[in-house]
């Protein structure tokens, strides 16, 4: 029964936040005269002890003892005897076990936004160098315009910029602090939430005991974020996965984040890319687990709830694994523009111009488009390009069509002329890049 129903394998994570919670709470007693400052003074020593035998590894963890929490205060009496016994004047476990990974948090998200940042950072540089290099822009994957390949990787760019908003917000529901609700009714002793509270670093507290000890919103809001996130990454890879195989040969990934097969040897494998793919499964795991696990739970505290860490934990593990070897992995990416000229040489991806033309002379966009969609169909059935059709084929669709329309079938022209805000031209691409730079600095 213990082993099965222990956190112990897990919440070890938590000894140090749950050590800086139990330091900041005994001065607080102190301050309050509801411990002696001599006790407290015993008290804060045996726990600065036992956060160095954490540090250096050195903690008997005692799986007879259920938690981290009861872990850390059995070796407190452990070392200073009956007086350890005080440090849970006007505090639960439940306290305890809402506050550490409120903590936990408000560190780990910091170092995912500093990861995030550079991940944007990179894509931005890419965009840099890649300027000017034109690629076939997709619609349920079929070649639909001329685009900038610059223009696609920004597209991620803003993708992770509303991630990262979103995990600001995510920060600050968890810069509230719980302690002091006890078990659930809060406590009669005069305590001090706000001192706590100010030296842990939380902005506010939860105004509610119940509240406090009950929810578990801003995991499930972190696991959100990051499910969102990871479905970003999780596209973002499979179109690096698809642009170098033979298929498409747009770009070539660095060896260092692919590997070969143990039977064919002529293959490169993108596990990085296809592994992170994979991880998203996991992640949207966490999140739903954890949506299950609270949904119809009767305030307050539930033995459920200690579900709530693994899928966090993990997550974190994933984000803070995966991102720097993405960002590394796009930042050592190789193009191949002999294959990405083939692939938007493709002068059906001028159709939409051609279309717009006939607008220009006239025409309703619908006319324009069911003509341009007759000369389209007549150039397949030739196995022709537009631009080999003579003056009158052409003008056999529209008259407007036998004048002179090679610009409107060149895709460096045609992609120049998208210079609406956020549009692919390459002085609409300079403006969103300048722009993107300043939103990340
Ligand atoms: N180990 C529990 C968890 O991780 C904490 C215990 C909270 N209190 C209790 N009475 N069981 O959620």
């Amino acid at each position: 029964m213990l082993h099965f129903t222990a956190s112990l394998p897990f919440d070890r994570r938590l000894a140090l936040v749950d050590l800086r919670g139990s330091i900041a709470h005994v001065k607080m007693l102190a301050d309050r005269s509801i411990l002696a400052h001599e006790e407290a003074e015993t008290i804060r020593g045996g726990l600065e002890e036992i956060r160095e035998e954490v540090e250096k590894d050195l903690f008997p963890y005692d799986l007879d003892f259920e938690d981290i929490h009861m872990n850390i205060e059995k070796r407190l009496t452990e070392k200073i005897g009956p007086v350890g016994g005080k440090l849970h004047t006007g505090r639960s476990r439940n306290d305890q076990v809402a506050l550490d990974p409120h903590l936990y948090m408000k560190d780990e998200i910091m170092v995912i936004d500093n990861l995030l940042r550079r991940l944007q950072e990179t894509i931005l540089n890419l965009a840099e160098r890649f300027q000017g290099i034109l690629m076939p822009g997709y619609t349920h994957l079929q070649r639909a315009q001329p685009i900038l390949l610059s223009h696609h990787l920004l597209a991620y760019f803003w993708m992770l910029q509303r991630d990262r908003e979103r995990l600001e917000g995510v920060l600050k529901r968890t810069d509230l602090m719980p302690l002091g609700a006890g078990a659930i009714a809060g406590t009669g002793f005069d305590i001090d939430r706000l001192q706590v509270a100010d030296q842990l670093g939380f902005s506010s507290l939860y105004e509610n005991s119940v509240d406090a000890v009950s929810d578990r919103d801003y995991i499930i809001e972190f696991l959100s974020f990051s499910a969102i996130l990871m479905m970003h990454l999780s596209r973002l890879c499979e179109e690096l996965i698809n642009w170098s195989s033979a298929e498409f040969g747009f770009i070539e990934l660095d060896d260092a984040y692919t590997t070969g097969s143990s039977m064919m040897p002529q293959k490169k494998n993108p596990d990085l890319a296809e592994l992170a793919r994979g991880k998203t499964g996991r992640v949207y795991g966490s999140l739903f687990a954890i949506l299950t696990v609270m949904k119809g739970l009767p305030l307050a505290y539930n033995k459920d709830m200690q579900e709530d860490k693994e899928g966090l934990f993990d997550t974190m593990d994933t984000l803070k694994g995966l991102l720097p070897l993405l960002a590394e992995m796009l930042d050592t990416i190789t193009v191949n523009h002999s294959c990405l000229n083939e692939a938007v040489d493709d002068d059906y991806l001028c159709a939409t111009d051609l279309a717009d033309f006939l607008v220009k002379n006239g025409l309703s966009f619908r006319e324009a488009h069911h003509v341009v969609g007759g000369l389209i169909a007549y150039c397949r059935k030739e196995e022709k390009r537009l631009r080999e059709l003579d003056p009158d084929t052409r003008g056999r669709f529209h008259s407007a069509l036998a004048g002179e329309i090679s610009p409107l079938l060149d895709p460096v022209k045609v992609v120049e002329a998208r210079r609406s805000r956020g549009g692919t031209a390459p002085s609409a691409v300079k403006s969103q890049l300048e722009l993107a730079w300043k939103v990340l600095k």
